[in-house]
């Protein structure tokens, strides 16, 4: 496996061209955290981007409620995003069900991108820098969605179908570790 990555190209298509088959070999290590620590950092520096980051869907548990070998329940409603393999400045670690951006693509089941983040009503905002945004969900094999895949920019209205269409595909190298 590489050890570093290299991105040819001026244009944002052609630094994802040569991105993306770099981010399908990370995905070949069999350790899901090493592969997507792996991934996150490579779309991160290889697209310049201000964050990137993988929330996933989690039971709540609190462990004070619970007794030995009992298990909490798998429903929608008790679960929460909690901040997993992430570049960039320090994250907001949980997140409600529809709650910001993250938890919109999570209970839609769809992909946001959000141009000036000032004007999505109930955006959480982890850090005063981050202008803009997209918001990928990443589904298991039941349907259900599983991890989002949260990207940040410093610059408004920083992306467009271009980002839409190659995150698309980083979402399906995910999704086939997921459910491999
Ligand atoms: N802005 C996101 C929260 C995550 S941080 O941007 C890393 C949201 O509104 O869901």
């Amino acid at each position: 496996m590489a050890e570093s990555i290299t991105i040819t190209g001026t244009s944002k298509e052609e630094k994802y061209a040569s991105l993306l088959p770099q981010i399908k070999a990370l995905a070949e290590e069999p350790d899901l955290y090493a592969a997507l620590g792996n991934i996150i950092s490579a779309l991160k520096y290889g697209m310049g981007f201000f964050w990137a980051g993988i929330y996933f869907v989690k039971e709540k548990v609190k462990s004070e409620k619970l007794k030995v070998g009992e298990q909490p329940e798998l429903k929608i409603e008790n679960s929460e995003l909690v901040l997993g393999p992430f570049q960039g400045t320090v994250a907001c670690t949980r997140i409600g069900f529809g709650k910001g951006v993250c938890g919109y693509a999570w209970k839609n089941k769809k992909t946001v991108i959000v141009d000036d983040v000032n004007t999505f009503e109930g955006h959480i905002a982890c850090s005063s820098e981050s202008k803009s945004e997209i918001v990928l969900p990443i589904v298991g094999k039941d349907g259900q969605v599983r991890m989002i895949l949260d990207v940040d920019s410093d610059r408004f209205a920083d992306f467009d179908a271009t980002d839409e269409k190659a995150l698309t595909e980083v979402v399906h190298i995910i999704e086939s570790i997921v459910n491999s």
